[in-house]
């Protein structure tokens, strides 16, 4: 799929499919309007016979369009004018791509920058046509054949010469976003038989060839017990296939200016080890490796806009299945911080990846570390599937995630570690506990990261509800890639 820009007056304009906006009182937007008397009054006149009120969503094929210089045009209802928010728009969005897929046409013009959005510039609306309409084509296609390849090749976003070059601004964000969310898309989506630790590895080595500031390197096994970081081969003990551990190191900036580090929990597979989880829904756990996929998504958006940042990536990557010399509810083992952790449910594996990449991360001197993990169902019952959680221990830094998934549509709700909550995590045997019993489980997960984040700000993303969507419109999600994005953006 192709993107550009084109800023030629509406005159000049010629297009198989042509999208414009209406709001709910059935007035035209203001490219809408010249098209109307390009087109002698056609959408006034189908806006008159009731075809389409401008209801927030709602879109009107015109098949047959009186004018040669357009072949089709899809209104694009946006609700009430002055009420559009940056989710309304986005909906909107979603809607009219939904009927430009139906239309089958090969090439579009989105016409739509001219919606006039709450606290928004034509950056974000340029950079909203891309996400949203390459989100809405995305198809899995590794492991299935695809009755119907998706028509459309090219989207043209029609921009007012006043304002083409923050188009053409929002069109590289957009279009690194977009390729940010896709890979991280495609990775997640792949089976646990097919992206193993290893292959994400190799995914990571062939990123870092496409970029001369990009470097990558893998940790095996023998490295992990050479670090000491026992916590994380404990859970890879289980399993056959060899944990790796990732890391890329994009260098955007100075040597000197400190990286952001983004750590992505990477397990490719997570039956629960020994303390086995029930059958149902469990192919879904192929998507535990979706924090690993958004540090991958979030790298390679980086190299495309070649984002003035040190930015280093790390995925500590494993299965988590039965076996003879798996995890054993009751084992202590020793962190690389030198903590002993009682493992109390071997299905919280997550945690013990993480402690030791948190560890680990500190001697890269972080400017922050951002971890991003579907690291418990408890998030999902305490959020929902709306929100990932975020947890943090510096109140500026949470801000600035928060603001950040506001404007990328891509939210995140804080929840405390407060002290209280340590508590539930002490061992009898070991100085901490992997699990915090049945209240507050997202809660008590985030306090047993923080205590290997005591040395650098940092912020812990729970992505379990927000990662992949279940059920008939099963798949990857690509989130939170777009709210690190914003973030790493607003940092750049
Ligand atoms: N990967 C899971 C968390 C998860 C479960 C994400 C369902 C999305 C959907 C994690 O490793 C896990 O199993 N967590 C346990 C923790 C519990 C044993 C304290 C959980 O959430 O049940
Ligand atoms: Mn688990
Ligand atoms: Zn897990």
């Amino acid at each position: 799929m192709d993107y550009s820009i084109v800023s030629l007056s509406l005159d000049k304009l010629q297009s198989d499919c042509l999208l414009v906006g209406i709001y709910e009182n059935q007035q035209l937007s203001p490219v809408a309007t010249a098209v109307d008397t390009l087109c002698e009054g056609l959408l006034t006149k189908l806006i008159a016979r009731g075809d389409i009120k401008g209801k927030n969503a709602e879109t009107l094929l015109i098949n047959n369009v009186p004018h040669e210089n357009f072949q089709r045009i899809i209104l694009v209802g946006f609700g009430e004018s002055g009420k559009v928010t940056r989710k309304l728009y986005r909906k909107a969005l979603a809607a009219a791509i939904k009927v430009v897929k139906e239309s089958k046409v090969s090439v579009a013009t989105s016409a739509l920058l001219d919606i006039n959005v709450e606290n928004v510039d034509t950056q974000w609306l340029t950079r909203q046509n891309i996400e949203v309409f390459n989100d809405a084509i995305y198809l899995y296609s590794k492991t299935k054949v695809c009755e119907e390849m998706p028509a459309l090749q090219q989207l043209y976003i029609y921009a007012d010469k006043l304002v083409s070059s923050q188009a053409e601004l929002g069109l590289l964000q957009g279009k690194a976003i977009a390729k940010g969310v896709e890979l991280t898309k495609q990775l997640a989506d792949l089976p646990g038989n097919i992206c193993t630790p290893t292959y994400l590895a190799e995914q990571a080595i062939e990123l870092a060839t496409q970029h001369e500031k990009l470097k990558c390197e893998i940790l095996e096994e023998s490295d992990l017990q050479a670090l000491g970081m026992g916590a994380f081969l404990s859970v890879s003990r289980g399993s056959r296939q060899p944990a790796k551990l990732i890391s890329l190191f994009y260098q955007g900036a100075e040597a000197s200016v400190k990286p952001i580090v983004l750590i992505g929990k990477g397990l490719t597979f997570d039956a629960g080890g020994i303390s086995l989880k029930p059958g149902l829904g469990m192919d879904e756990m192929k998507y535990d490796m979706c924090g690993g996929a958004s540090v991958l998504g979030l790298i390679r958006m980086a190299t495309l806009l070649n984002l003035k940042l040190n930015i280093v990536g790390l995925v500590p990557s494993s299965e988590n299945l039965p076996d003879g010399d798996a995890n054993k509810p009751g084992d202590i083992v020793t962190s690389m911080s030198g903590k002993t952790i009682e493992i109390l449910n071997t299905d919280a594996e997550g945690r013990l990846l993480l402690c030791d990449t948190l560890t680990y991360a500190k001697k890269f001197n972080p400017e922050v570390v951002i971890d991003m993990a579907t690291l418990t169902g408890a998030c999902i019952v305490a959020l929902g599937r709306v929100p990932s959680g975020l947890f943090g221990n510096d109140d500026a830094l949470c801000e600035e995630l928060l603001t950040a998934g506001e404007v990328a549509c891509d939210k995140v709700w804080r929840m405390p570690i407060w002290e209280e909550y340590q508590d539930q995590i002490k061992s009898n045997f070991a100085d901490l506990a992997n699990i915090g019993g049945p209240d507050g489980g997202s809660i008590t997960a985030a306090c047993f990261l923080s205590r290997f984040a005591e040395d650098f700000r940092w912020v812990h993303l729970d992505i379990a509800g927000t990662a992949w969507r279940t059920g008939a419109a099963k798949g990857a999600t690509g989130r939170p890639v777009p709210l690190v994005s914003q973030f790493l953006l607003n940092r750049a």
